[in-house]
């Protein structure tokens, strides 16, 4: 008999069927997030699960479901588990690291761009039918190319917006828990300095830390205060590490110049007070969202499920 499984939201259709192969798959084809007790119901009897980052699975959830041997979530992330409550239960969490640095760093740029040349402001004034002729004034933004740019939390895919950084001709100045290699930092034109020294210096600061209870509210309003006036504000990693009631202060008071986001505190919901900003570029939640890494993300996940549930070291164990 194959092994039961639960796959929590939509996934392609390819990687429903290589899973298959090997288990008896129920399927949320709904694709709307299940409550934690109808997340608990449905995993009851099921020996795995591939999670998004909606799933929380901790111990009360852990309890009910005896049978689970393992959670793979679709997601690098993994904030949702409690990997101290997995590991109590010997279940295996797994996540995707490596395969979204990219399309994350690209999508990071794109909010840059779009939020220091004011793209989407302008585009919905054209589109609103404003648009009477060319001025000299019109929509004038912040240069990107040579600007400083601030990066917080250097890991892969911090590592990735730095190097895009290099073709615009960019200082790049980074805060980490560690500092990188001195090879590394030469590669990418990149120099190690104090949170402070970064919230100073940057013209433009981009956040790419993960959210722990050490991360949290990790950009509050001391960070905004002391960050440069005007500054381009970008934020593409997991709400909470950014506390969004500072950052609507910060966009009110005109301390920030513009700013990008893609992830929220308490998201889906967002501070209604964002929307009401024209300098802020908002978008739900997609940066790793290319049809090539997130295919590659549900491909990873779903074997991760395959190894673990055959007794194999899944190749992105988080709790070993
Ligand atoms: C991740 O992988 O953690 C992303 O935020 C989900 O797209």
């Amino acid at each position: 008999m194959k092994p039961k499984i639960l796959v929590t939201r939509e996934v392609f259709d390819d990687v429903l069927g290589f899973l298959g192969e090997h288990f008896e798959v129920e399927a949320n084809q709904g694709d709307a997030p299940f409550s934690a007790d109808a997340l608990a119901q449905r995993l009851a009897g099921k020996a795995g699960a591939l999670t998004s980052i909606v799933d929380r699975i901790d111990g009360a959830l852990l309890d009910r479901c005896p049978d689970l041997k393992a959670v793979c979530n679709i997601a690098v992330g993994y904030n949702n588990f409690d990997l101290a409550a997995c590991t109590a239960h010997g279940v295996m969490a797994t996540n995707t690291p490596g395969v979204l640095d990219d399309s994350t760093a690209d999508f990071t740029w794109a909010l840059i761009l779009a939020a220091a040349r004011r793209v989407t402001e302008a585009e919905r004034y054209l589109r609103a039918g404003q648009w009477t002729g060319w001025k000299l004034k019109q929509f004038l933004g912040t240069d990107v190319h040579h600007a400083t740019l601030g990066i917080l939390g250097m890991g892969r895919i911090g590592q990735k917006v730095a190097r895009r950084a290099l073709g615009f001709d960019m200082p790049v100045l980074y805060h980490n828990r560690s500092r990188l290699p001195e090879a590394q930092e030469r590669a990418l034109n990149a120099r190690y300095v104090s949170l402070d020294e970064l919230l100073a210096q940057a013209d433009i600061l981009t956040v790419h830390t993960p959210y722990s209870p050490q991360t949290h509210h990790l950009v509050g309003a001391a960070e905004f205060a002391r960050m440069k006036p005007g500054v381009v504000f970008i934020h593409a990693s997991r709400g909470g590490v950014v506390d969004d009631a500072a950052l609507v202060a910060a966009l009110r008071s005109g301390r920030i110049g513009a700013a990008g986001l893609d992830v929220y505190e308490g998201e889906p919901r967002l501070d209604a007070e964002l929307l009401k900003f024209d300098n802020v570029v908002l978008t739900p939640h997609i940066a790793s969202s290319s049809e090539a890494t997130r295919r590659n993300m549900a491909w990873l996940a779903a074997r991760n499920l395959v190894a673990a549930l055959r007794g194999e070291a899944p190749p992105n164990l988080l709790n070993p």
